[in-house]
């Protein structure tokens, strides 16, 4: 549990680890993801619904949207780290690289990051680390929630 006021919202491009859109708890192995309530999502209407719902996507009442990605690699297992320079997550173990939804890019991951689930109480954000969706599949065009970076990952 920790303090909403902890993880700021920001868009995916403006995206700095500790300071916007994504933070880490390291007791929890999880980013916790925070999108701004004018995201440009890449699905509109009730296919937006869907697709956030499949991806344990939690928006808040403020209209911004949170997510809890767990740190393991679903490749083979490594840490992956947040890359600011690439605003995405990339394994430095084989490359696998997700963009910062937890959704695959590209490498040799057979799926999307997993995430857990959230809720909220009051100010606080929650990470329920025992109920995990690791169900997220590779991204389509009418899946992905966002764009992929357009910049590349200097590391
Ligand atoms: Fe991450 Fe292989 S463990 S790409």
């Amino acid at each position: 549990m920790a303090k909403k006021s902890e993880f700021p919202a920001a868009k995916p491009a403006d995206f700095k680890l500790g300071q916007a859109g994504v933070g880490y708890r390291q007791s929890a192995k999880t980013y916790v993801i925070h999108l701004a309530k004018d995201t440009n999502f890449s699905l509109s209407g009730t296919n937006l619904a869907d697709q956030l719902d499949a991806e344990t996507v939690v928006k808040d009442k403020d209209g911004s949207y949170w997510i809890a990605l767990y740190q393991r690699c679903v490749h083979l297992g490594c840490t992956v780290p947040f890359r600011d320079n690439c605003v995405s997550f990339k394994c430095p173990c084989h490359g696998s690289h997700y963009n910062v939804t937890g959704e695959w890019i590209d490498g040799p991951a057979p799926k999307s990051l997993d995430r857990f689930s959230m809720s909220f109480s009051g100010d606080d954000v929650v990470v329920h680390t025992g109920t995990t969706n690791t169900k997220v599949p590779h991204p389509d065009p009418s899946t992905r929630l966002i764009p992929v970076p357009s910049v590349q990952c200097s590391v």
